[in-house]
């Protein structure tokens, strides 16, 4: 069963994501580490991130080292990650990467912004997970504080209004729902309630 999740940044569907994975006992391939690490790489390296080529060659050095270092979870990469994955050969390039994890298991769950729409289109289940911009500033604001980075409210609003006009803009794959995606907007609800409507939702098609 391949369970496919996308949604903007900040709306939930990672911690979703992780969640569903642990309730069906499935593999989780959490796509957006992938373009984070090709930022990373390039970043580590002082080459520019709009280098296609660079960019696509740094897909060879991805290794569970470099997907497990902390930098790539910083508000930095993640900046990275959006201008890099605009890059339409850096997309083909991780595009069987990501279909061969989605089929190699019994059970996957893949979360991004583009699972339903180009990587998984048969996926058995799809989600688009969304919430405010304002939730999901707050959301990743707390998020940041508590890990003592000085960010303030209104520079996580901008950066995410960017990345989402960045994500939903680009030519190639945009973030969008699937026409067979399911809408969980979880803005006023928790994580136990959001996982509680994807079980529901899992469940009806299992
Ligand atoms: O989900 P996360 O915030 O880690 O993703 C970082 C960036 O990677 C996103 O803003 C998006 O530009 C890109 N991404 C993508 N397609 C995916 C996953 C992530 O374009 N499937």
């Amino acid at each position: 069963m391949i369970i496919a999740i996308d949604g903007p940044a900040a709306s939930g569907k990672g911690t979703l994501a992780i969640k569903i994975a642990q309730h069906y006992q499935f593999a989780h391939l959490d796509t957006g580490l992938l373009y984070r690490a090709v930022a990373f790489l390039l970043s580590q390296k002082g080459l520019d991130l709009q280098d296609e080529p660079q960019a696509i060659a740094m897909t060879h050095e991805i290794t569970e080292a470099v997907l497990a270092d902390p930098h790539l979870r910083g508000r930095e990469m993640g900046e990275g990650a959006s201008v890099v994955a605009a890059l339409p050969g850096l997309r083909a390039a991780l595009v069987d990467y990501q279909r061969k994890f989605a089929t190699s298991f019994p059970g996957a769950v893949l979360d991004g912004r583009d699972i339903g729409t180009v990587i998984c289109p048969d996926a058995d289940v799809k989600l688009f997970v969304t919430a405010s911009l304002e939730e999901r500033s707050q959301r990743r604001f707390k998020e940041l504080s508590a890990k003592g980075q000085s960010y303030t409210y209104e520079d996580i609003l901008a950066d995410l209004k960017k990345r989402d006009e960045r994500d939903s803009g680009r030519s190639s794959a945009p973030l969008k729902a699937a026409d067979d995606a399911f809408l969980i907007d979880t803005t006023n609800m928790t994580p136990a309630e959001a996982l509680k409507m994807a079980i529901r939702i899992i469940n009806s098609k299992r």
